[in-house]
């Protein structure tokens, strides 16, 4: 029985063969570029911290989406670094914000290209904290209002998507009835529902200038463990995705993506609206990184990584890959 009948080999003797039992196929439709927007003009600075990435301003991100829709790829995902930080975050939902501008000079720009924005407070206030903190603690109602202030000013600017990012407890519920009482109905909300206190994430924290204070040290406030989930946690994760759908999510994110991948299988079989997993700024440069050493091939190591999030049941990646990857799927 089995072999020689049985010969696995067969089906991967030429590279025809193997794309014709190819189970798992990455496409430019599948992924969604995350840029980061500074106040300001003219602007288009190397981030240190994450290779080939750029803080740009409301005019020249514009110039970079165009380049970015040229490729094929359907959205965009929109950070703001503020001028200006205080205790609430209140640059946040100003009208005259850097992402709102950012917004609409995108939308004039590519006006077909998708407009998706984080909504957070981390990069806005001084403390660094993704929620408003009263007597020493992260005020999740407090916190949801504002999320919501924002959500609907970006919506105002153009928005195509909100996706908050905080983790409060009601968030989605609180920007669904902002949406609906100000006739912003079409908004859809990509909810991180599933995201855990990672330290995957250090890259991203010095780009967007939002990692919790250092006067936190040695306290509860030191780290994002209150609102973001235990890595350990796969039920609760479930639970988090279930809630946000019951609340109004159109679609859901599980972040990381990598080491998550259990996460995104368990979704995928559960819940039926779409599935976005984030590709974060720490998976990014240990590709990057290992690469630059020579250890690995950073275009093989990049789409193995990225068809594994696929293949996992991910619709929709985030990837600071984005736009290389397009251009390999496209050859
Ligand atoms: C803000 C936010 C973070 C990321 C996306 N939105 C950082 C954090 O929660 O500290 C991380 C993205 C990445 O690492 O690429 N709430």
């Amino acid at each position: 029985m089995g072999f020689p009948k049985i010969r696995m080999r067969r089906l991967r003797n030429s590279p025809a063969m193997r794309r014709l039992v190819c189970e798992t196929t990455l496409s430019v439709e599948d992924f969604v570029y995350p840029l980061f927007v500074r106040d300001g003009e003219g602007i288009k600075e190397p981030i240190k911290s994450m290779a080939d990435c750029f803080h740009f301003s409301p005019d020249t991100v514009a110039v970079e989406a165009a380049e970015v829709a040229g490729l094929g790829i359907a959205a965009v995902l929109l950070f703001g670094l503020p001028r200006e930080k205080d205790k609430l975050g209140s640059r946040a939902w100003v009208e005259d914000g850097v992402v709102q501008r950012a917004i609409r000079e995108i939308k004039k720009e590519v006006p077909e290209l998708l407009v998706i924005t984080d909504i957070c407070l981390c990069a806005y206030t001084e403390h660094g904290h993704c929620g408003v903190i009263k007597d020493g603690k992260i005020d999740n109602d407090e916190t949801c209002k504002l999320l919501a202030k924002i959500a609907l000013s970006h919506a105002q600017a153009g928005a195509d998507i909100v996706a908050p990012s905080d983790m409060m407890d009601g968030r989605v519920k609180y920007i669904r009835e902002a949406m609906e009482e100000n006739s912003f109905k079409d908004v859809a909300i990509m909810s991180y529902a599933a995201k855990y206190a990672s330290a995957f994430y250090g890259p991203f924290r010095d780009a967007a200038e939002s990692a919790p204070s250092a006067d936190f040290a040695g306290t509860s406030l030191c780290d994002r463990k209150t609102y973001q989930m235990d890595p350990a946690n796969v039920n609760q994760a479930m639970a988090e995705i279930a809630a946000d759908i019951e609340e109004g999510a159109d679609i859901v994110m599980v972040k990381p993506a990598t080491a998550y991948l259990d996460i995104i299988y368990r979704a995928r079989q559960r819940f039926d609206c779409p599935i976005a997993a984030y590709n974060v700024s720490g998976e990014y440069m240990m590709v990057n990184c290992a690469a630059a050493q020579g250890l690995v091939n950073k275009e093989d190591t990049m789409m193995e990584m990225l068809t594994a999030i696929k293949r996992a049941g991910a619709n929709i990646i985030i990837t600071y890959f984005a736009k290389e990857a397009a251009k390999m799927t496209s050859k």
